[in-house]
């Protein structure tokens, strides 16, 4: 089963003047960690597919480190359509397109939700969130009347910028993947979620 796509939405004037093509999630309806980011960039309107650009790279890297392909995860974003110039979402168009993804959320309903970034993960927490402090923490949250647990990360693109934040991405994602019980498990198969 493919997940809810989002046909000719055309709710925010000024994102339906930028993009080029709606950017939908893609990957497993079933799978059980779901990665969520802020917005497409240019990279992925062109293409139509999340986290295909210079992030997508890092963040492909960090799943295979955990074990994972693309492939395995839900990877999608709070909004579907590239904003101009690559600013942040607007708090409108955030909130137009929650429907959208509370009910791609309710399909996939993945054990896991890993929030790439400060915009996603208070869009998520519904809080601000410092989220070079918060990364690795394991939260409980609600989108359309529906539980989830979640864990906070910065963003892909912040190791870009700042090697210091790779050691930080790279370990938080190995830590999503045991927390949802998938990928290499080098532990000889013992569950860490104790530890959590
Ligand atoms: N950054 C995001 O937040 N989402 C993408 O799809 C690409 C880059």
């Amino acid at each position: 089963m493919e997940g809810p796509d989002v046909i000719a939405c055309e709710q925010c004037p000024e994102l339906v003047e930028s993009r080029s093509q709606i950017v939908d999630g893609v990957g497993p309806a079933d799978a059980d960690l779901l990665f969520l980011g802020e917005a497409p960039g240019a990279n992925e309107d062109e293409q139509g597919e999340p986290f295909v650009g210079r992030s997508g790279t890092v963040l492909d890297e960090a799943l295979q480190d955990a074990g994972l392909a693309r492939d395995d995860v839900r990877i999608t974003n709070c909004v579907r359509c590239r904003p101009p110039d690559n600013r942040d979402p607007h708090k409108g168009e955030l909130a137009n397109c929650r429907g959208h993804l509370g009910r791609e959320l309710a399909v996939v309903d993945p054990e896991l939700v890993v929030t790439l970034g400060k915009v996603p993960s208070e869009h998520l927490l519904d809080r601000s969130v410092a989220v070079t402090k918060a990364a690795g923490d394991v939260v409980d949250v609600r989108l359309g009347g529906q539980g989830y647990r979640a864990v906070v990360s910065v963003h892909p693109a912040a190791t870009l910028y700042d090697g210091s934040q790779r050691e930080t991405f790279f370990g938080t994602i190995e830590r999503a993947a045991e927390i949802a019980g998938v990928g290499g498990q080098d532990d000889g198969g013992q569950s860490n979620l104790g530890q959590f």
